[in-house]
């Protein structure tokens, strides 16, 4: 009987019950598979869709190997918003992630999606953030200023590069001997473990 009553409960789970997030990402894209992985079991979070400005990003082979398809739009797209909101209605998107996107995101996609749109930043912001802090550039400028942690900032997107209101962050520490790809692994170990965890729970009150 009991298993009666939870296969009557699977089955009355519609699509309207799940949250659809739609990751953006110009790179290699190892957040973004990670974060695919983290939800392909999940009964009520589902990544339906990568945006990407960069056709020959790693970041489409990764989730087009666990179903999830990916398109590329150039900059004035992203720029302009129609394009990317109409891709983003198509798949019902609930939360844009961004994860490793290296382009502005533009005013329409803002007011389309308020406190919808987050970010993960590979450095303690508001150190080390703004134009041209991003990747590598974060970490060798954390070695060059010989700091002795660093870690992960997820943020919600607004009008200006990493400024958004601060949801979580991580350190870890920095050795004198430690390099920047050094500091980018320890980095990128974090972002593996809090980004999805932290993506479940702004969902569960979304
Ligand atoms: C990640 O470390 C992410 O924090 C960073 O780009 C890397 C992408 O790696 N994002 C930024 O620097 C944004 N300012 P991935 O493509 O392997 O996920």
């Amino acid at each position: 009987m009991e298993n009666c009553t939870f296969y009557l409960f699977l089955c009355t789970k519609t699509e309207e019950n799940m949250k659809n997030i739609a990751i953006f990402a110009s790179g290699s894209g190892t957040n973004a598979e990670n974060i695919v992985r983290y939800f392909s079991k999940s009964e009520t979070i589902n990544v339906v869709v990568v945006l990407s400005n960069n056709r020959n990003a790693g970041v489409h082979a990764r989730v087009n190997k666990w179903g999830v398809p990916s398109f590329t739009f150039s900059g004035e797209e992203f720029a302009d918003g129609k394009a990317v909101l109409d891709k983003l209605a198509e798949y019902d998107t609930d939360l844009i992630v961004l994860a490793g996107f290296m382009s502005k995101i533009s005013g329409s996609l803002l007011d389309a999606y308020p406190d919808k749109i987050i970010n993960i930043h590979p450095a303690l912001l508001p150190k080390y953030g703004g134009k041209g802090m991003y990747g590598r550039h974060v970490h060798e400028a954390v070695v060059a200023a010989g700091e002795q942690e660093t870690g992960i900032t997820i943020h919600y997107i607004n009008e200006h590069y990493d400024e958004g209101t601060v949801i979580f962050q991580a350190k870890c520490l920095v050795m004198p001997s430690d390099t920047p790809e050094m500091v980018a692994a320890k980095v990128h170990v974090l972002e593996y473990i809090h980004y999805p965890k932290v993506i479940e729970n702004l969902l569960a009150v979304l």
